[in-house]
């Protein structure tokens, strides 16, 4: 795609500059810098940073889970607004996935409300022939004591799952 826009996996040096993107998309909890500097370290082979004119434009944290490595944890997306609804978010999700041959599913948490991210993951299911399944994992009331919206959790898998249909 020729936007000007470069997808790699995020250095360490680039924390700083999550930190400010990240506070600049809400509804996205911003986190310590210290826990972007870790996302930009520890966990970069399985999140993207997307650059246009050295300038950080976009960004997804994700992980293996621990107990299925074959899972892709999607932890947080945001895409700066002047990048936005030019398709960065879906193509840095497809980015982190072709990394990675042996993953087989990818797992997220949307807010009901949040029908950028709700759109954002169903368009990666279909694109991936995968199965979608979706359910309250963090209640509003149970977890949060009230303070933050529900979380459902979204599995998207196996991968190719439908065309084998
Ligand atoms: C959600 C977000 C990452 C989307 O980034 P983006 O680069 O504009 O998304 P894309 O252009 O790749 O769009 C992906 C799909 O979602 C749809 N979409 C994007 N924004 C939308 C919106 N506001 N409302 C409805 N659908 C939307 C697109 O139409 C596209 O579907 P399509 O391929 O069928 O047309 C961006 O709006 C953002 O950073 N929001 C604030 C933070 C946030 O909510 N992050 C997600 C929670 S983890």
């Amino acid at each position: 795609m020729n936007d000007g826009i470069e997808l790699r996996p995020p250095q360490r040096a680039d924390g700083m500059a999550v930190h400010r993107l990240i506070a600049q998309c809400p509804p996205l909890d911003p986190n310590s810098s210290y826990c972007n500097f870790l996302q930009c370290g520890h966990f970069a082979a399985t999140s993207v940073a997307a650059e246009r004119d050295g300038e950080l434009v976009g960004f997804i944290s994700g992980y293996r889970r621990p107990d299925a490595p074959q899972t892709l944890f999607i932890w947080q997306v945001a895409v700066s607004e002047a990048a936005r609804g030019c398709g960065l978010a879906s193509r840095m999700l497809h980015h982190i996935v072709d990394r990675h041959e042996d993953l087989t599913h990818m797992e997220t948490t949307i807010t009901p409300d949040n029908q950028a991210s709700w759109a954002l993951f169903e368009r990666f299911a279909e694109r991936r022939e995968a199965p979608v399944e979706a359910a309250v994992w963090l209640d509003r009331e149970r977890h949060f004591e009230g303070l933050h919206d529900s979380e459902e959790l979204v599995c998207i898998g196996p991968f190719g799952a439908l065309a084998r249909n």
